[in-house]
């Protein structure tokens, strides 16, 4: 795979202090991403709708070492997350940082600091990998177009943030751009890469704009089984090569769905998927249930308003108990309605976060 590309090679020297800050969204997978082997290559394809509120914002400050610093090869960094400084999470960045070190060979030259923030409670199921590395690929991306000697287009920008990123973690890569990307190799997307997120590739029907995902926020703790975890129990899973070849042949679908509005047909594979996700942790050894009591109340209730009333609502789940609510852009005011009355009991202090569609990273 053509990983050479993404290796630059006509950079200049700065000594200067250089500060860039990001806000890159959460993404919500359609299909799942959910198997991987080494270097976080997946094992299926995925596509993902970008969020927009459920964002991370994320400065680095970029301090020039002294040139005999600079030759001892470490990388040296701190990390504050909401104003606090965080141990616990250097470790994944400090993984992070080795990985792409030779795609980014000039962080070795600085002394960074990270600060971060989310607009959505950290570990709360909500994709906070996905934003919090598509940010810091984001703010590398910025110092090396300032240290480049040619200028980077940016096409190639958001395709190496988004390589970058998916060195931190998989989702990521799908949290650069918008409204819909595709992860993963796949026959049916044009330009798809094991290496990077690419847009949805062709015209998506009107009723698929500004679609609109209401989180449920059913369980706020700490996930039960970290991604990590979960992908490993894909490795001599019983039902792991159905499962791929499931993954694949919904994309397939997917494509079609979107450029024809088919949103029954919408409901239908993106709900399976989303069982289909949970049906992976039921059948794994070991095995985990990470609905929640309430995530099936919410389930219910979605089944039974969607009989009752015809509304094209629907649900997803990521790996834990929370529920996102999709639904047309046409549909809000009453959807609001139904999940402010039937719903949000359901939730933790009745939160939920009311998100739309959006188109990825932002410079700030
Ligand atoms: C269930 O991207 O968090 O959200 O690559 O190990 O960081 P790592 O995993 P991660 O996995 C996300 C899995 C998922 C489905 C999806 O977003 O496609």
């Amino acid at each position: 795979m053509d990983t050479q590309q993404f290796i630059p090679n006509s950079l200049q020297k700065n000594t200067n202090t250089l500060s860039f800050t990001w806000k890159t969204p959460s993404n919500i997978a359609l299909v799942k991403y959910w198997g991987k082997t080494d270097p976080q290559i997946p094992k299926n394809a995925s596509i993902s709708f970008t969020l927009s509120n459920s964002h991370t914002i994320t400065t680095i400050n970029f301090t020039a070492k002294k040139s005999s610093d600079s030759q001892q090869g470490d990388i040296t960094f701190e990390l504050f997350f909401e104003g606090k400084k965080k141990e616990d999470f250097k470790p994944k960045i400090a993984k992070f940082f080795d990985r792409i070190q030779e795609y980014c060979p000039y962080i070795i030259a600085y002394d960074m600091v990270i600060s971060s923030e989310n607009s959505f409670p950290h570990s709360s199921g909500i994709a906070s990998s996905a934003s919090g590395m598509s940010a810091i690929a984001m703010c590398l991306m910025s110092l090396e177009q300032t240290l480049s000697t040619i200028v980077l287009s940016d096409e190639f920008i958001n395709k190496k943030a988004s390589f970058l990123a998916r060195l931190g973690s998989g989702s990521a890569s799908r949290s650069i751009e918008g409204p819909l990307v595709v992860w993963g190799n796949h026959p049916e997307i044009k330009g798809s890469s094991d290496l990077f997120g690419v847009q949805f590739p062709y015209e998506v029907h009107e009723i698929f704009h500004h679609y609109q995902d209401a989180i449920l926020l059913v369980d706020k703790g700490e996930k039960q089984v970290s991604s990590t975890v979960g992908h490993d129990l894909m490795h001599n899973h019983p039902f792991a090569t159905q499962r791929f070849d499931q993954a694949n042949e919904n994309l397939t679908k997917i494509s079609q769905i979107l450029q024809n509005g088919d949103i029954d047909s919408f409901i239908n594979l993106v709900e399976s998927e989303a069982l289909s996700l949970h049906a992976m942790m039921l059948t794994s050894n070991p095995y985990f249930i990470l609905m929640k009591p309430n995530t099936l109340e919410i389930i219910n209730a979605i089944w039974q308003y969607r009989n009752e009333t015809g509304s094209k609502i629907c649900f997803t789940l990521d790996a834990g108990a929370n529920v996102h609510v999709l639904y047309p852009e046409i549909e809000s005011k009453k959807v609001l309605q139904f999940i402010e009355n039937e719903l949000s009991k359901f939730c933790q202090k009745n939160q939920y976060i009311c998100d739309v569609v959006g188109l990825g990273a932002v410079k700030l």
